[in-house]
């Protein structure tokens, strides 16, 4: 079975990789790590930056991932901002910044960055969807801004769904599927050189 090493210090994002990896055939293993993030508002560059950053310390093949949040009418905050407005006014300030807004629409984007050495690659997804009136985190995982997101389509928010189902819609699903589609084949291709 293929296996990739994915650095993160987010177990939330470890446990949604590791079942995307299972679906794609491909073994994920988690290595807790702080990703150094550089000051960007593109999460692919902080995502390619972060994994050029980590190969160099672990020197294996790898992938790291940044993800950012971006609200039309707050003219895309907090973006790859993100984790210091989450730690700081959270999904209630974001709510109270909404209120009276004409759009609540809103997208999430995740760039995965793949480094081994040799070839640097990335990986976007992103799902349109909107901000709900109120925090709904329904029985589910609590993961940072998904009681306050429901994907384009669906009623429920990302908390009120399961990590199966918010896999058939998340950005993070669509950027590593892109990512799999990518290894496979380059591990095909060695595979067809060494017989
Ligand atoms: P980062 O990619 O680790 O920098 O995450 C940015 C912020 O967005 C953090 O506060 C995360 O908790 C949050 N975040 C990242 N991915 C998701 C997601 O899939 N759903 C909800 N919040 C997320």
């Amino acid at each position: 079975m293929l296996a990739i090493n994915f650095l993160s210090g987010n177990a939330n994002k470890a446990e949604e990789i590791r079942m995307l990896g299972k679906r794609e055939g491909i073994e994920v293993r988690w290595i807790e790590y702080e990703k150094l993030e550089i000051q960007s508002d593109d999460p692919a560059a902080i995502a390619k930056n972060s994994a050029l950053t980590a190969f160099e310390k672990y020197r294996m093949p790898l992938i790291v991932e940044d993800t950012g949040l971006f609200i039309e009418a707050l003219k895309g905050f907090p973006g790859a901002y993100a984790s210091y407005v989450y730690s700081t006014i959270g999904l209630a300030g974001i709510l109270k910044m909404l209120e009276g807004a004409e759009s609540r629409r809103a997208y999430f984007k995740t760039s995965f960055c793949y480094a081994d050495g040799s070839v640097v690659k990335s990986f976007d997804g992103k799902v349109n969807g909107t901000i709900a009136t109120e925090i709904r985190r329904g029985l589910g995982r609590s993961f940072g801004y998904d009681p306050i997101f429901i994907p384009e389509g669906q009623t429920k928010t990302f908390s009120e769904m399961s990590v199966e189902e918010k896999n058939r819609y998340s950005h993070r699903a669509m950027a590593f599927e892109s990512f799999a589609s990518f290894f496979k084949a380059m591990h095909g291709a060695q595979d067809r050189q060494s017989t």
